[in-house]
């Protein structure tokens, strides 16, 4: 008995610790550090060709004190809605950032616009 106990407080520990391991996501449902991580370097850092100090204070990842990490989460909303209310009901393939900024901070608007990183 005393060793089921101890094994149910075991697992109820690791669990608090797993939920606790991100601080500050209001947009991803990722549950622990290292899948954000992976999704960052993968997927968000690349689309936009930049890297992660572009949007964090590298000492402290879950710090909103950089702009750019607020606008991204902007960026996050409208292609989750982009997705869910157009694209999905249509059965058509879900856009990503890169759809858009192609390895860009700010998208090309036409073939011409080889300005890069104007500033707003
Ligand atoms: C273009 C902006 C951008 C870039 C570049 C970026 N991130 Fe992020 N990152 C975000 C945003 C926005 C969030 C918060 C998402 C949310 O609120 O759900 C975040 C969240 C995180 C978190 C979670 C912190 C916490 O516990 O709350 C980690 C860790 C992280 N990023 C690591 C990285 C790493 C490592 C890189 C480089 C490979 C990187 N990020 C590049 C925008 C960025
Ligand atoms: C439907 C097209 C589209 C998609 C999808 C999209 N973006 Fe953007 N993004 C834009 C446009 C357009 C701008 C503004 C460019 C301008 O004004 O020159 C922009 C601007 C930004 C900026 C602002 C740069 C700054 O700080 O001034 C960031 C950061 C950004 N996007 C990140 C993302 C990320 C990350 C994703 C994926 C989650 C994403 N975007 C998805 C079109 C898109």
């Amino acid at each position: 008995m005393k060793r089921i106990l101890i094994t149910l407080l075991l697992v109820a520990v690791s669990h608090t610790l797993e939920a606790q391991d991100t601080k500050n996501l209001k947009i991803l449902s990722f549950k622990t550090k290292k899948e954000v991580m992976d999704f960052m370097k993968k997927n968000i850092a690349p689309s936009l060709g930049v890297k992660c100090a572009y949007c964090h204070n590298v000492r402290d990842f879950p710090s909103d004190e950089n702009k750019h990490k607020e606008i991204t989460r902007q960026m996050m909303i409208m292609t989750q809605n982009i997705n869910k209310n157009t694209l999905n009901p249509l059965a058509y393939e879900p856009v990503t950032c890169w759809t858009c900024h192609r390895g860009n901070i700010y998208p090309p608007r036409s073939k011409d616009d080889k300005k890069k990183g104007h500033e707003h």
